[in-house]
């Protein structure tokens, strides 16, 4: 083959490559990512009650834990929807009177995500006033966001909280939640 018969059949090979990769049916990177849910979960900061060195836990379940059972279950994504791996999430919450304890870690659990992003909770229903689970979650590079998700947000008693958002509230379906938190990360 002579060298200019092979430059044309490699500067052939070039042109395929450009033109399959900007094909409309291949996932072309994209300059603007999906936004996943509408944004990034909002930061509602840390509160009172959080402690530092919770047991690793998916069940806040135990005996004298006063409440009724509720399971929580999402994923940790991107700003693009994809899964984080290895996130973690630590929960604390008041318990079905309203009460947090302020000593031990009754309530307060953390866990990882799988590889899939997921994580599923274990506990009961906080019964004061701005029904709410709090949450710290680390992504594996160090970053922390604090927030607060928010049960049954029409409830006349839960209106005036300053601190609700549409994005932070749970999808709950009988003695089941769903969340999914967005952070910031690509
Ligand atoms: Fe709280």
């Amino acid at each position: 083959m002579s060298a200019v018969r092979t430059g044309l059949v490699l500067m052939a090979l070039v042109m395929l490559a450009a033109c399959s990769s900007s094909s409309p049916t291949t996932a072309a990177p994209s300059a603007t990512p999906t936004i996943c849910h509408g944004g990034t979960t909002p930061e509602r900061g840390e509160g009172p009650y959080h402690k530092s060195g919770s047991p690793e836990r998916t069940s806040l379940l135990e005996p004298g834990v006063v409440g009724t059972p509720f399971s929580l279950t999402g994923h940790v994504l991107t700003r693009s929807c994809k899964p984080i791996a290895a996130a973690v999430l630590d929960f604390w919450q008041a318990d079905g009177n309203g009460v947090y304890d302020t000593t031990g870690y009754r309530l307060q659990g953390h866990q990882s995500t799988d590889a899939r992003g997921a994580y599923r909770l274990e506990t009961v229903i906080p019964g004061e006033y701005w029904q709410h689970i709090h949450v710290m979650v680390r992504a594996p590079n160090g970053a922390i966001l604090f927030t607060q998700l928010y049960l049954f947000p029409n409830s006349p008693r839960n209106q005036p909280n300053p601190l609700f958002d549409k994005s932070l509230e749970i999808k709950v379906s009988g003695s089941k939640g769903y969340f999914d938190f967005v952070l910031n990360e690509d």
